[in-house]
């Protein structure tokens, strides 16, 4: 067994104590911010007012989205800018993991220092807003978008959320929670409408839009589609009665670019601002601009109107305090050759590194293959595609296009490489002169694959499945047509595995895919480091190598067949979808039909064990008539968790809670998660306190969040399906 050196050591320490990075600001409340913006905003015409809130049209400015300024009062134009794992159509930037990546590493610590290091790297470049997080939901494993946000599960795209929000807006740029609501799948984004009942919206889809809230999030981005039959950026009963009433919401709504469809209807069902500008993308002309003040003057839209949007976009850029001293805008989004050079990856490349092995995920490691010490090793190969940078696609427009090594999916989530670091590179560096290295980088030539695998002490084989948004990728439009590997991967996994019998496979992924190989004999060890970004070699090699033990957990369900996912088994073609299956997204589902995955939300391997102990729960709650709860109950649970494996380790502690059966709930639900570094042989107590947002269930009948009567039961565990303790309480 390989035993840690005193540098691997240090490393994985670090990993687990990733820091903020640079000087932070403390954001305005939102009473101090209305309260400087007032100033300004009773100062402006009604022209003025609705310039601000207007986008001066696509690409008619050097961010992706640009709003006009005014002058006396002076406030200045806004620039939006993709994207949210990095800055978009930039050069010499950071390209770190997608958000998927984010949400698989269960690090609330690591998604903070990620936000933080985009939100340094935005406002270096004087970009004001950043357009992201994005938090809608793997509700199909197909979904093109999937991977910009945090997979199947509220508690966890909630989480992410709120981490990444604070993260941005330390370093003093507004984020952006997008996008409102129910966008999940690419196919017929501006058609459809995804149709929901009002527990399931709360529940799911607009769970992490109140913890964003929560955060004290600027701006958040209404989408495409139409939500119970009404386009969500004029949907008053979203945008008024949701996000402004429910939640109080004090930041400004813009639209996503081209989703505002009407003047009077969109200023008055919530809309504050209109992205890009322009009616349908370049084609000039807005539906607010001259629009919006000739429905003022017609009395369609009220003056007031017009005064809380402008309120809303000066009080957020007085929160941020942008009005001290905000860099110039240094971008040139359409024009990236004459954009001026401006640096801002300081040294993010070791957070990226960190957070993408992080997120890591080991899915087989029969006997221990991994980690592998490269001073026992004579030979290794390196096969597949994937291993290596396609020069000709690297930063290819928006990464739509298709080969070389996988490290995010394609469309205005991306962010161009400064460089990217592949395996090959990643693990010939970790295995150094005295490894021979053979490659074979043809996916279709499997006799040259085998031939390559077989004399080597391992044999590493790489496959990848992409997809992205909207524009078509072999065949793919945005969402993908399957969830196999792509270019031959099955058949060259087969291959390999068919000539060693150290066979390790990699998969780049925007998501589940299917693992017809998986119980080969060969395959002793199976590595998920999904879109890992630019540092995807060096953090695969750390993880290969046992620098860094692997604890990053899948944000998805991994299903035997595409079929198991019931609702998102496909991507509906349908004008209205009926989000039939309610609560019952991703494992909830597979919960409650009793499926058994191939690999369940939540789990992951390590290379040493933990024992758990010692569940203790203890509840405050006092009870009126009827034995109901009065006050805003607390469980707090704690509990022993034991390195009793041979290194040092991170685990991710689980909390999921079954709800009283009267609630008609999933059988059950995350509602918590901790990281617990600990040495060999340490011991170390994870607690949870779970309150009233953890406890409640969406009421529909009386518009509230109740905690229902009864008992409950908590289930801690290293997976959904690794359930190690479990406690009842009554409330
Ligand atoms: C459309 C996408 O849906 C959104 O996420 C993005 O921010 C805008 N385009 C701007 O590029």
């Amino acid at each position: 067994m390989l035993l840690l050196s005193s540098t691997a050591l240090t490393l994985l320490v670090a990993a687990a104590s990733i820091s903020l990075v640079g000087a932070t600001i403390d954001p305005l409340s939102w009473d101090e911010a209305y309260t400087k913006a007032e100033i300004i905003v009773s100062k402006m015409t009604v022209e003025q007012k609705v310039s601000i809130t207007t986008g001066v049209g696509w690409q008619n400015g050097l961010c992706v989205g640009n709003t006009y300024p005014t002058t006396n009062p002076d406030f200045p134009a806004l620039c939006l800018q993709d994207a949210p794992l990095g800055i978009r159509l930039a050069n010499n930037v950071t390209s770190g993991v997608a958000g998927i990546n984010a949400a698989a590493s269960f690090d609330k610590k690591a998604i903070r220092a990620r936000a933080n290091y985009m939100g340094k790297e935005f406002r270096g470049k004087g970009a004001h807003v950043q357009l992201g997080p994005a938090m809608n939901f793997m509700r199909s494993p197909l979904s093109g978008r999937g991977w910009e946000s945090g997979g199947e599960d509220p508690y966890l795209i909630g989480v992410l959320a709120s981490e990444t929000i604070k993260g941005i807006q330390e370093q003093g740029v507004i984020a952006t929670a997008k996008h409102f609501l129910l966008n999940e799948q690419e196919m017929n984004r501006h058609l459809s409408s995804s149709d929901v009942d009002a527990r399931t919206l709360h529940e799911i889809y607009l769970w992490p839009f109140a913890r964003s809230v929560e955060a004290g999030v600027g701006s958040i981005m209404c989408s495409y589609n139409l939500a119970n039959g009404t386009y969500a950026c004029e949907n008053d009963y979203l945008l008024n009665t949701v996000l402004k009433g429910e939640l109080g919401f004090k930041g400004f709504i813009h639209s996503d670019w081209g989703a505002t469809y009407s003047t009077a209807e969109s200023a008055n069902g919530g809309l504050d601002m209109t992205m890009p500008g322009d009616i349908t993308m370049g084609s000039g002309g807005s539906f607010f601009g001259k629009n919006l003040t000739d429905a003022v003057k017609a009395n369609q839209v009220s003056e007031d109107r017009t005064t809380d949007m402008a309120m809303r976009i000066v009080a957020t850029w007085f929160k941020m305090k942008q009005d001290e001293g905000f860099p110039e805008v240094s971008l040139n989004s359409f024009d990236l050759e004459n954009s001026p050079y401006v640096n801002v990856q300081e040294d993010h490349n070791i957070l990226a590194r960190e957070i993408a092995s992080a997120s890591n995920v080991l899915l087989k490691n029969v006997k221990n293959t991994l980690p592998i010490d490269p001073t026992k090793t004579k030979k290794i190969s390196i096969i597949g595609s994937d291993a290596a940078v396609d020069p000709s696609t690297l930063n290819c427009r928006n990464h739509a296009c298709t080969g070389g090594t996988l490290a995010q999916g394609w469309g205005s989530g991306t962010a161009y490489f400064s460089y990217l670091i592949d395996p090959l590179t990643g693990l010939t560096e970790a295995f150094g002169d005295n490894v021979q290295v053979q490659t074979s980088l043809n996916d279709w030539d499997l006799k040259e694959a085998a031939e390559t695998a077989k004399d080597s002490d391992y044999a590493f084989v790489f496959s990848n499945s992409n997809s992205g948004e909207e524009a078509d990728v072999a065949g793919n439009m945005g969402d993908r047509n399957n969830i196999s590997l792509w270019h031959n991967g099955d058949n060259l996994i087969k291959a390999v595995a068919d000539a060693n019998k150290n066979t390790i496979v990699v998969i780049h992924s925007v998501g589940p895919v299917l693992m017809p190989w998986i119980d080969h004999p060969n395959i002793k060890a199976v590595l998920w480091p999904g879109l890992p970004g630019q540092e995807s070699g060096y953090s695969l090699a750390d993880i290969v190598t046992g620098k860094v033990n692997p604890s990053g957990r899948l944000p998805y369900t991994i299903a035997k067949k595409v079929e198991d996912y019931g609702a998102g088994a496909s991507i509906s073609k349908d004008l209205v979808i009926p989000y039939q299956e309610k609560l019952l997204v991703g494992y909830k589902w597979f919960d409650h039909a009793k499926i058994e995955p191939l690999f369940p939300f939540g789990y992951g391997l390590s290379y040493t064990k933990f024992n758990y102990s010692q569940l203790k729960v203890k509840v405050n709650a006092s009870y009126g008539d009827n034995k109901k709860v009065v006050n805003d109950a607390t469980v707090e649970a704690s509990l022993s968790i034991r390195n009793g494996g041979p290194v040092e380790g991170a685990e991710i502690v689980q909390a999921y809670l079954s709800f009283p059966s009267s609630a008609g709930s999933p059988p059950k639900q995350l509602r918590g998660f901790e990281k617990i570094l600990l040495q060999k042989g340490e011991k170390g107590v994870v607690e949870f306190k779970f309150g009233k947002t953890e406890l409640s269930i969406y009421d529909a009948e009386t518009e509230s969040w109740v905690i229902p009567s009864g008992q409950f039961k908590l289930h801690i565990g290293a997976s959904s399906r690794d359930i190690r303790k479990v406690a009842k309480f009554t409330l």
